[in-house]
């Protein structure tokens, strides 16, 4: 036998070597980015582009760095998906912020339509890469997901002898809008990675970036776009050599591509450094924003985590975009995992705790789970309609949760029995419903807002949003009962609502974010003008008490909450804040991360947990103060 072992290793080693295609330069790439199809003159000339790349025999690869649609309505995805398939080259497509964070079903609706929301391919031997940097159903801060960066890592270990690699993201490291931008750059460099290209858009302008040390294009939009010097519908054209060097020109539909725009060579980082800055950004940096000392812990989770946190004695939980419902114990310094289980799927909301029971929603299976506190055991599952994006709320010993979309129910905690049932809007559930003895209210992404009958389900009434579109539902907005009211909101309009009736009362400038005092006086709103506004409850219109600044823009939709005659407010940046109610002064305000708060909760024991969505959960005495200026740092 033994005689014949070593050929069939020559043979499996020869099968290895000639599997993997060598590079053999140029690769000719077409860069088309936001598509924004809306109207018809629009979808003429991204089919006549895709005509124009097909035609061309030098392009071997076809981009299409996201935001194919406008409001994420499902005919947009049918569409997108119906040029995807015309185009008839290697290619490979992201989801941008207008497939994820507008409207009707777009949380999960890019994976459903494309079969998934990161891909790998490979063209002439060269890896490229996709990732999906738009927060689900979220304005909030754009955020390369820690599974989808360990996901790239596995890939990138896949590929280390490769001449160079290509990444796709919607968004780029400019602008300050990607969060962690920085963390490409760190894993590609980490993977030893030398050589990468980035591509990206969003900007609808046609730019060279830098990545810290990796160049990146951002491509232009399709459309024309005069003020932005783009003279007619097109994309760009980049071209890397077998040497590494690129060009990257403007191709005007129909046209011959404009003279070289730029020209760089792959791997250069010295020229990169001297030529475009990254500096500003890197002062946002993870390894730049120190802890706030006054944070009494901070739990680094390393976990993308997009819902809030939930306690019961000695535990807490909650739920990370990777998929894990994580119990933990609170009760020791170093917060050991007491036991995770996986739902299904990857995970958006806030657990909820109520008895022996926490409770999850998953997203393959679309369900609502029911966990055992104290082992993590299944007791019962729920059936959505939906993948849930959205959370439950207990009250009374009852659990009111949207099904995904559509259908509003109450469930016995402890067996999963569905005590009512019924329809609830036409669209996916967010933000967290509020629920007072007699009401269970809700924002759908379907343009409004519904209020039932606590006990019985029963439709008593519905809001509609005054503006019309998806986008300004209000569906990630938790509102905050009142004594006799509820304060709801949309991307671009806050109301204060009747509780009895629906009616609005008095509108007010804010969007989805805001809280209400403990005494159910003042109502709190955040304006996208990074403005703390505080306002009268009990006046028939609308009346302000104060309005102060803190940052220069903020549209991070959370709420906002009061403890002990304080408010406390968690930025799309990072950033905490604390004020006094009566006045609204800075009492305190700390840099804790890069990406957005999604979440801030007082314990049974009075500490303040904040989350953000870089995975960091951070502990802050209630008390907390220190002198700061009462003018924002604008
Ligand atoms: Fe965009």
């Amino acid at each position: 036998m033994k005689i014949y072992i070593f050929p069939l290793l020559f043979f499996l080693s020869l099968q290895t070597v000639f599997s993997a295609e060598p590079w053999r330069g140029p690769l000719t790439i077409a860069h088309i980015s936001d598509v924004h199809t809306t109207s018809r003159e629009r979808e003429g000339n991204i089919l006549k582009i895709i005509e124009e790349v097909n035609a061309n025999p030098e392009i071997d690869l076809v981009v299409v760095s996201g935001d194919w649609g406008g409001d994420a309505y499902p005919e947009e995805f049918v569409l997108a998906k119906k040029w995807f398939d015309a185009i008839k080259k290697e290619k490979i497509t992201v989801p941008g912020n207008h497939e994820t964070q507008w409207g009707y079903g777009s949380g999960t609706r890019f994976a459903d339509t494309f079969g998934n929301d990161r891909f790998a391919i490979s063209v002439k031997g060269i890896p490229v890469f996709g990732l999906n940097t738009s927060p689900p159903l979220q304005f909030i801060k754009s955020h390369i997901r820690s599974d989808d960066l360990q996901w790239l890592e596995g890939k990138l270990k896949e590929h280390a002898s490769a001449p160079f690699v290509i990444v796709v993201s919607h968004y780029g490291p400019n602008g300050n809008e990607l969060g962690n931008w920085f963390d490409l750059p760190e894993i590609l460099r980490k993977n030893g990675i030398g050589k990468a290209l980035i591509l990206s858009g969003h900007w609808h302008r046609f730019m060279l970036c830098n990545w810290n040390g990796y160049p990146g294009i951002v491509g232009r939009a399709v459309a024309e776009n005069k003020k932005k010097k783009q003279h007619g519908p097109g994309y760009v054209i980049l071209n890397i050599s077998g040497d590494g060097a690129v060009t990257a020109s403007e191709k005007l539909l129909g046209k011959p591509p404009l003279a070289p725009e730029f020209t760089f060579k792959l791997g250069d980082a010295e020229w990169l450094a001297k030529t475009v800055n990254s500096g500003r950004n890197l002062r946002n940096a993870r390894w730049a924003i120190k802890t706030p000392p006054e944070a009494k812990a901070v739990i680094e989770t390393n976990e993308t985590i997009f819902g809030g946190v939930a306690f019961s004695a000695g535990r807490f939980f909650y739920a990370t975009h990777a998929g894990e419902l994580v119990a933990r114990d609170s009760g020791r310094h170093d917060f050991p995992v007491s036991w995770k289980v996986r739902p299904g799927g990857r995970l958006y909301g806030t657990p909820a705790v109520i008895g022996k029971n926490v409770i999850v929603g998953a997203t393959a299976p679309a369900r609502v789970c029911g966990y055992d506190i104290a082992d993590g055991k299944l007791k019962w599952s729920v059936e959505a309609n939906a993948p849930l994006l959205n959370s439950g709320v207990v009250y009374d010993g009852k659990l009111y949760v949207g099904l995904g979309r559509d259908q509003f129910a109450a469930i016995d905690p402890d067996t999963g029995t569905i005590l009512w049932k019924v329809p609830c809007g036409n669209g996916e559930f967010q933000a967290l419903p509020a629920v007072t003895d007699t009401l269970v209210v809700t924002g759908v992404w379907d343009e409004h807002a519904y209020a039932l009958d606590r006990k019985t389900g029963k439709m008593l009434w519905k809001w509609r949003s005054p503006r019309s579109g998806l986008r300004y539902s209000p569906g990630n907005s938790t509102p905050a009962p009142g004594k006799d009211c509820i304060i709801i909101g949309t991307a671009s309009t806050g109301v204060v609502l009747d509780a009895e009736t629906g009616q609005c009362r008095f509108p007010f400038k804010g969007r989805e974010s805001h809280g209400i005092s403990v005494d159910g006086t003042t109502g709190y709103t955040r304006q996208l003008n990074g403005r703390l506004t505080a306002f009268s409850l009990s006046a028939p219109k609308y009346a302000e008490k104060f309005s102060v600044p803190y940052a220069k823009q903020d549209s991070n939709p959370a709420p906002i909450r009061e403890y002990d005659g304080r408010i406390w407010l968690g930025t799309t940046d990072g950033e905490i804040l604390v004020f006094s109610s009566d006045s609204g002064r800075i009492l305190y305000r700390g840099k804790c991360g890069f990406s957005t708060v999604i979440s801030i909760d007082r314990a049974p024991d009075g500490m303040i947990w904040v989350i953000l969505a870089e995975g960091k959960i951070m502990l802050f005495p209630s008390g907390v103060e220190k002198h700061v200026s009462s003018q924002p740092h604008l």
